[in-house]
């Protein structure tokens, strides 16, 4: 099988996470496919530098931009971001390009995101920047340890990698992502007991709430999905970012997963609700500002990408 981008890296101290879009000019679509089949090149290149501080980059392909870029037939599921309107608004935002970095130090994210963004000079634009960072024991701005329950090891892998379901995309994944905004002061005035009500786990110890305690619309009860008796796991590496001048406090989402249904029925059970109306009371703090879908074609896919 191909071999899959780094989806299932360990997380990492430091992100920075880029949305591009690109120029209606066809000779961008060459300049595109010129840097994908540079990129596992460029990583070395920078990372060599600080042998220890595991950079990498995880590559998505928007919807749009997939027909101009390959010209080849789609993965099965590609499609654009489907906002909802629900209790809550999920918005879809434009993005052509994800490029995911993470290591264990912010100069290495910054100086590969400087190498990308220079090689697709005159190609498009930033539309989004965040520098995500790892704030004490991996927890967010709300103060709650994220990402504990991540599959990991095989488990990670079954979770993210498509098989035999999209033969001709073996090895690739998909992912969404969205930019969160807390309104922090709204947030620290609820009672602490209330708060692990709403994400189904004590906030000092991260443990887990026994589910008799857990509320329907604990976060961890709307996000757990199952079928046939198994449960339908991604995986996620959410980072805070943040201003303190604009009182500027976020968590940005990121999710991988074999399929994108899992992920938008998470979604649809946190702004919808299960049953409608009993939905994620995280979502009275905290905003979506964004909202988008690639695909992650894999390494190798990638590599021979051609010019
Ligand atoms: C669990 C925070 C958005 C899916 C958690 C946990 C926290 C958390 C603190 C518990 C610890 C853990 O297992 O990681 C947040 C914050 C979000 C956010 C602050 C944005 C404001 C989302 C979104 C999804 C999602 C948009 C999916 C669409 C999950 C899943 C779990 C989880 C699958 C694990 C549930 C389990 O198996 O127990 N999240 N989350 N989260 N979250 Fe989120």
């Amino acid at each position: 099988m191909a071999t899959p981008q780094p989806v299932d890296t360990e997380l990492t101290q430091a992100a920075v996470f880029l949305v591009m879009t690109l120029n209606s000019d066809t000779s961008v679509n060459a300049q595109v496919r010129d840097l994908l089949g540079d990129l596992s090149s460029l990583v070395r290149a920078v990372g060599f530098r600080i042998p220890d501080g595991r950079l990498s980059c995880i590559t998505g392909i928007g919807s749009g931009a997939w027909d101009r870029i390959f010209g080849i037939p789609r993965p099965r599921e590609l499609h654009p971001f489907r906002e909802i309107h629900g209790v809550h608004h999920a918005p879809s935002t434009p993005g052509d390009l994800l490029f995911h970095i993470r290591a264990t130090r912010m100069d290495l994210c910054f100086e590969l995101a400087t190498a990308i963004v220079s090689r697709l000079d005159g190609a498009g634009k930033v539309v989004d920047e965040v520098h995500g960072f790892k704030y004490f024991d991996a927890r967010d701005l709300l103060g709650f340890v994220d990402g504990t329950e991540n599959p990991s090891g095989q488990a990670a892998r079954d979770s993210t990698v498509i098989g035999d379901e999209d033969p001709d995309f073996a090895g690739g994944s998909y992912v969404i992502i969205q930019k969160y905004l807390h309104d922090l002061k709204k947030w620290d005035a609820i009672p602490t007991e209330v708060q692990e009500h709403i994400i189904g786990r004590r906030k000092v110890s991260d443990i887990e709430l026994p589910d008799a305690d857990k509320p329907s619309y604990a976060h961890n009860v709307l996000t757990t999905l199952e079928e046939n008796g198994k449960q339908l796991q991604i995986v996620r590496d959410n980072m805070p970012f943040g201003e303190v001048g604009k009182a500027e406090f976020g968590t940005y989402f990121i999710g991988y997963a074999r399929a994108p249904s899992r992920i938008e029925q998470m979604l649809e059970n946190m702004f919808v609700g299960k049953p409608p109306g009993n939905y994620d009371r995280l979502l009275d703090v905290s905003t979506a500002v964004t909202g988008a879908l690639f695909f992650i074609p894999s390494s190798d896919f990638l590599d021979s990408a051609p010019d």
